[in-house]
């Protein structure tokens, strides 16, 4: 017999499946999103691993010519949600939104492919997707690194995943607000306000979509008319995890031409990593690509690099950070420190736990051999979803569901963290 709690997360994948894609959560997010898609695929391929397949095909069916994958996808009208379409405009055939999200299809597609049951079946799929998923990392390193760093900017909050976290607050005050109109949020009225974004970020959050679009979102123009550049090391850590990912799969798969040049970018953006890291707080800061100054904001963002190829030293230094935090707290990782004025327990993403934070930092610290913290990270997830459900979020305090509820990815990451990292120990 399954286990209940896999059930259960079955249950909710199922329910949140629209046939191609799935939703985030009903209600609060009633569309396709990228990155959630894609860790969601991951969730599948424990239940369906075609149903993983058409997650991410879907998905990047609506890739923009330029190589971008967007955030969302509007498959179908839904007046649940704000900012939809018509504030977007971005002129699609199917809608979609105009920024993007941390690209973790990369990584996604060669844990699908690995675990495959008829590896042979499934290359022609896989086949397809690379050149497109590599397309989108040219794309970032071609229009979000201008200047060749290494290391690509997110344009908008949204675009980390991470939108209300600390690590903005500065940056997101200069974001003007004149002209920006009334509007009505729909989350408020699905989740609780407390643990939402404020009104001052959602103004600043749709004057930027709004200059977006006076530049037609034209991708050329957007990082270096954006008020608002940030170097997120977590979201970069990712995209180079994404490229050394998409280079061996290539490889594997004979398109060594592919593997080559995404090596080349995941090598040149890792060595730019470096330029990030903090030895006063231990961790890697982000980087105001605007004003030149890390920011000093001890957040989750600066702990996810653990799951590239950060040095060994390094690697071990955010083991001992995730020993501090885990001693604030009932229940880690939180994604921002608690002992930090701007901590906030419930709301979003300035301090509570996420599963798939925790499962990219677990996966990361396995990779190195420190299995001590992957033990725990991996027990405090379970009991969070014992104790609470499938939220959003949670309260590392007391383990508050926060946000929305039978959440898609949370879900699929207690497949990963269940089946592969508790089945481990
Ligand atoms: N996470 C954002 C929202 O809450 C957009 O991606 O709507």
């Amino acid at each position: 017999m399954k286990n209940e709690t896999l059930q259960k997360a079955e249950a909710i994948l199922r329910k949140n499946d629209r046939g191609s894609y799935t939703v985030p959560t009903h209600g609060l997010y009633p569309f396709q999103w990228n990155w959630d898609s894609c860790l969601s695929a991951i969730g599948f391929s424990h239940i369906d691993e075609d149903r993983a397949w058409v997650e991410i095909e879907t998905l990047f069916n609506h890739q923009w010519e330029d190589g971008m994958v967007p955030h969302i996808v509007f498959h179908q009208h839904d007046d649940g949600y704000f900012p939809g379409p018509s504030v977007w405009q971005t002129g699609r055939k199917v809608d979609t939104s105009g920024i993007t999200q941390p690209p973790v299809a990369g990584f996604a597609v060669k844990r699908i492919f690995e675990r495959s049951s008829n590896p042979e079946n499934i290359k022609s799929r896989v086949l397809e997707l690379l050149p497109k998923i590599h397309a989108w990392h040219q794309w970032f390193y071609r229009c979000r690194d201008p200047k060749g760093s290494g290391l690509v900017a997110i344009i908008h909050p949204w675009e980390s995943g991470r939108d209300n976290s600390n690590d903005w607050d500065n940056a997101l005050a200069r974001v003007p607000t004149d002209g920006v109109g009334s509007f009505t949020r729909r989350d408020t009225a699905h989740a609780d306000a407390s643990h939402r974004p404020t009104q001052g970020q959602y103004e600043r959050y749709i004057w930027l979509v709004k200059a977006f679009r006076q530049h037609q979102w034209d991708n050329t123009t957007l990082h270096d008319n954006s008020p608002f550049q940030m170097i997120d090391p977590g979201f970069n850590a990712i995209l180079i995890r994404s490229c050394f990912d998409l280079a061996e799969l290539a490889d594997q798969l004979g398109e060594t031409q592919m593997a080559e040049e995404s090596r080349a970018l995941a090598a040149h953006a890792l060595a730019a990593l470096e330029s990030l890291w903090s030895d006063k707080w231990g961790q890697y800061l982000c980087l105001d690509r605007i004003s030149n100054e890390l920011v000093e904001s001890p957040s989750i963002g600066g702990l996810i690099p653990v799951f590239t190829n950060i040095p060994m030293a390094r690697a071990q230094a955010i083991a001992a950070k995730l020993d501090e935090l885990h001693q604030l707290c009932s229940y880690g990782i939180p994604s921002h420190h608690p002992l930090s004025e701007d901590f906030d327990s419930k709301r979003y993403w300035k301090g509570p736990v996420w599963l798939i934070i925790n499962y990219l930092i677990a996966d990361g610290l396995r990779k190195y051999g420190l299995t001590a913290r992957v033990e725990r990270i991996t027990s405090d997830s379970i009991k969070l979803i014992h104790q609470s459900g499938f939220a959003e979020y949670y309260s590392p305090l007391d383990g508050e569901p926060c946000g929305g509820l039978d959440f898609t990815w949370t879900a699929a990451m207690v497949f990963e963290f269940i089946n592969s990292f508790a089945a481990e120990q």
